[in-house]
Formats: structure tokens, C-alpha cells, sequence
């Protein structure tokens, strides 16, 4: 399915009924990241995946890459479908933008569920490290981002046991367009530090993150699960950064059990 969102196709699957649970993917992948969440969790809830403009099958415009942006086109799907209140999921970038889209929507947010994200900032390094990766995109193309990438997002088992996990990671992200990729990059880095917002988030928090992770490691989920009021944190063993493909049946009771405690 696709919607009109501030002139541009956006693309989203909505399944199931009940609470609705939203999915916002990471960087530089699309909603099909969700696959196991949509067919574990839509047997009891409504389970929604958005592809980010730049991602998937949404357009991909040359400019307007903000995490403000993507709030805006996120809340824009929640207004086409007519959902007041949602549980917002993100992983990664999709955390960064559910703080962005908490900071000027957070009346839409029944609840939150962070995973492998962090609500600090870049730093210089990472920053520059971002402009990097665009300009390797935009002089060796996506496979090269591919390449990069695909050491950060699985753990060292699942890239030699899980060749299928591998290629369908792989083909994400070399399906990525240039403007896509270099339009994250610069979004990412210009994100400002949400940690400040940390304290005043007033809905229940599940906070997931892999135990490999490297990315965004279990101390910056900590950071957060100490900050935000009530937040309980799941650490899954056996994933990296990207533990709801990695370790689904672990993630999916993770999200199962919170779902429930909120009712
Ligand atoms: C992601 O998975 O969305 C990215 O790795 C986040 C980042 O690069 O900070």
C-alpha cells in the first residue's frame, strides 16, 4: 500500500488488528527488515512498516532528509490512516527519529520501543566518518556502502552460518538510491543530542539492544534505560546490531511481553 505524504509516495504495509505498532526501520534499509515482526505480531496486534522517504519502495527525493522530516512523514501515515495514538518502534536511525518525532508529536505516542539506538549525538569523528560513507556512495555506488555496512549490522556467526540473513541484508541496502544513502548520512549527522529529552519522556519505554552490538552498544542503551522514567531494557545474546533478524524469537517476546504489560 502507499500514501500521498507532503508530495511524495510513501509506501507502508499495515496488517492485523488491535493496538497499532508502528516500525521504522535503520539506515540503509527498508521496511522488509521487519518481516518476522509482521507475521509474529500481527496475529494479535496491527502492525504497521513505513519505508523512509529515500528507502524501499517510498520516493526517494534529492533533499529533506532531517529526522524532523521523517517525524513528519511518519506522523503523516498516522493521519492516513486515521490513528490517533500509536506504539512507535524504531531500530538504530528509526530511534533517532522516534526522539525526533517525540519531541513535537509526543501525543501520538502510546508507547516506545527503542532498539540498538543511542539519544547522544555525533560526535566530530562520527561526523566525518558519515561524509565518508556518501562520498563512497556517490563514487563507488551502494555495494560499497553494502560492504561497510554488513560488518556493523550482523555479528561475526550470523555473517559465516546465515548466508540467506546476509543476502537479504545485502540486497537492502545495495537497492538503496545515492540520494537515499547520502540524504541519511546528512541527516544522521545534523541530528541534534536527545539525551536531554531522555528525562521527560512520560510513556512506557522498552529499550532492546543486541549484546554485539558495536554500533550503538549496550552502554548507550543503558544511558537510556536510566534516564527515561520506568524504561525496562532487554539485552538479546547472539545479535549485533540488528537482533529482530537475528534473534526474531527473542525480539518478538520482547516486544510480545511489553505489549502486553501496556495493554
Ligand atoms: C542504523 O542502523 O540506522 C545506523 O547504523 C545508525 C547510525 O549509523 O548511527
Amino acid at each position: 500500500m502507499d500514501a500521498q505524504i507532503h508530495g511524495l509516495t510513501v509506501a507502508y504495509t499495515d496488517e492485523g488488528t488491535g493496538t497499532p505498532v508502528v516500525f521504522v526501520h535503520g539506515f540503509p534499509l527498508n521496511r522488509t527488515m521487519w518481516a518476522p515482526q509482521v507475521q509474529a505480531l500481527s496475529r494479535q496486534h496491527r502492525v504497521i512498516t513505513v519505508d523512509l522517504r529515500g528507502h524501499g519502495e517510498s520516493d526517494a527525493p534529492l533533499w529533506r532528509y532531517t529526522m524532523e522530516q521523517f517525524a513528519d512523514d511518519l506522523t503523516g501515515v498516522l493521519d492516513h490512516l486515521s490513528i490517533q495514538q500509536a506504539v512507535m518502534a524504531g531500530l538504530s536511525m528509526g530511534g533517532y527519529i522516534l526522539f525526533a518525532l517525540y519531541r513535537k508529536y509526543a501525543n501520538r505516542v502510546k508507547a516506545l520501543i527503542l532498539s540498538d539506538t543511542r539519544a547522544q549525538p555525533d560526535t566530530n569523528e562520527g561526523r566525518a566518518g558519515r561524509f565518508n560513507m556518501a562520498q563512497s556512495a556517490y563514487t563507488q555506488g551502494s555495494g560499497a556502502i553494502a560492504d561497510v555496512m554488513l560488518s556493523k549490522l550482523l555479528c561475526p556467526a550470523s555473517l559465516h552460518t546465515r548466508p540467506e540473513l546476509v543476502q537479504q541484508v545485502r540486497g537492502m541496502i545495495t537497492a538503496m538510491t545515492l540520494g537515499g544513502i547520502a540524504g541519511d548520512l546528512m541527516g544522521m549527522a545534523d541530528r541534534p543530542d536527545s539525551v536531554s529529552l531522555l528525562s521527560t519522556i512520560a510513556c512506557p519505554t522498552l529499550i532492546i539492544v543486541g549484546e554485539l552490538d558495536l554500533a550503538t552498544p549496550p552502554s548507550d542503551a543503558r544511558v537510556m534505560s536510566e534516564q527515561i522514567p520506568g524504561a525496562q531494557l532487554k539485552i538479546i545474546p547472539g545479535a549485533a546490531h540488528l537482533p529482530n533478524l537475528e534473534q526474531p524469537e527473542a525480539f518478538n517476546d520482547a516486544v510480545r511481553s511489553f505489549l502486553a504489560s501496556i495493554g
